[in-house]
């Protein structure tokens, strides 16, 4: 008898909870309402047969509850409610898998109009590429991926050549206009997800994956990794922005071409050269992604004020921030660890001198 009365209160506190807890789908900003719809007929399914099963098990152990001297009936087959059972449970698989496949059809082939987008995917961060007025992405090769090509693309290729270049974690979308992304990571699985356009893929390594989307609502909207990828995975988000043509086609053309072969994400920061390719190697090789430049700490801590600064180490003791401790705390950055932070820092083991020397006379720029 309790356990038949704990079953009926797990049902209606299931049922409930369903009805009013506010954990419900996040706004929807594109065309995928399919999506929600399939959701709610898995719901609606699993949901009947979760209700339906257990109160017949509570049912069940009422009625056939242990009586003095009553006898258990023996019945091995019964062809009737086995065919019952067979046709019941087809059709709800059915009506689970069915949708499912009509959306996924849809998901994976984007409209011949699309605008192309490519993501890629590192530890941690993302960067995007937006093909020039051909409307074609340049080819791509991971092994001519470095410093000064951080996307790889192949310069002989004519097609790349005016593809436009995107080094920070924001990308821009038109509204209203379909857009397909083509994601490729270059380090490990990365998982491509924006909960308001009800879009998610993995980025694979070695593969160029898709999805496509049209954006229904302007707004500000985040990409967050979805594959676990490493101690940094929580830090790996982007923002999409979302807005009118006009708009977008302003930041776009803003944003620095191929071939030109300088300047790719990085703003002036002013005449000193040697600042400037340190910054461009902030961007390009990642550093970016867990440091900041505005004094906010991240996965690192930041750059801003950190050149001469009296650094707090884990075990204790304390390092003053110059030339020599930032040098080892690129190429070995697990030797002395900041209190509060984890060593999470890859090495940079295969950064040239002369890069290194960029990057440590951006961070000396960022010292005031
Ligand atoms: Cu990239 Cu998680």
């Amino acid at each position: 008898m309790a356990i038949a009365i704990v079953l009926v209160l797990i049902v209606v506190a299931s049922v409930l909870f369903h009805f009013l807890s506010p954990w419900t789908f996040t706004q929807l900003a594109s065309n995928w309402g399919m999506m929600d719809l399939t959701m709610a007929i898995t719901i609606a399914l699993t949901g009947f047969a979760f209700i339906a099963v257990n109160l017949f098990i509570a049912y069940a152990v009422i009625r056939y509850r242990h009586r003095e001297g009553a006898k258990a009936e023996f019945i091995p087959e019964n062809k009737k409610l086995e065919r019952w059972l067979i046709a019941l449970t087809s059709v709800g698989i059915v009506v689970l898998l069915a949708p499912g496949l009509f959306v996924y059809s849809d998901f994976i082939n984007a409209p011949k109009d699309a605008l192309v987008v490519e993501a890629l995917g590192q530890q941690w961060r993302w960067s995007f590429r937006f093909p020039g007025a051909d409307g074609k992405l340049g080819r791509t090769d991971v092994r001519l991926i470095d410093g000064a090509n951080p996307f790889g693309i192949d310069p002989d290729d004519p097609t790349g050549q005016d593809d436009l270049l995107v080094a920070g974690n924001e990308v821009h979308l038109p509204l209203d206009k379909p857009v397909k992304f083509n994601l490729r990571s270059m380090d490990v699985l990365h998982g491509f997800y924006v909960p308001q356009f009800r879009t998610k893929m993995d980025l694979v390594p070695g593969q160029v994956t898709t999805l496509w989307f049209t954006p229904t609502a302007t707004g500000t909207y985040e990409i967050a990794c979805a594959e676990y990828c490493g101690r940094g995975h929580h830090a790996m988000r982007g923002v999409v922005v979302v807005e009118e043509a006009a708009a977008f086609q302003g930041w776009l053309q803003a944003r620095p071409v191929f071939a030109k072969g300088e300047d790719q994400g990085a703003t002036d920061t002013g005449a000193d050269p040697l600042v400037v390719q340190g910054q461009q190697l902030a961007l390009n090789r990642g550093c970016l992604g867990c440091h900041t430049v505005d004094g906010a700490p991240m996965v690192g801590p930041t750059w801003k004020g950190l050149f001469g600064k009296q650094e707090e180490l884990a075990d204790g003791t304390t390092a003053t921030v110059d030339e020599a401790y930032l040098r080892e705390s690129i190429v070995e950055p697990n030797a002395r660890i900041v209190k509060g932070f984890q060593p999470l820092m890859p090495a940079y083991a295969t950064l040239s001198d002369a890069e290194l020397e960029a990057l440590i006379a951006y961070i000396k720029s960022l010292a005031q």
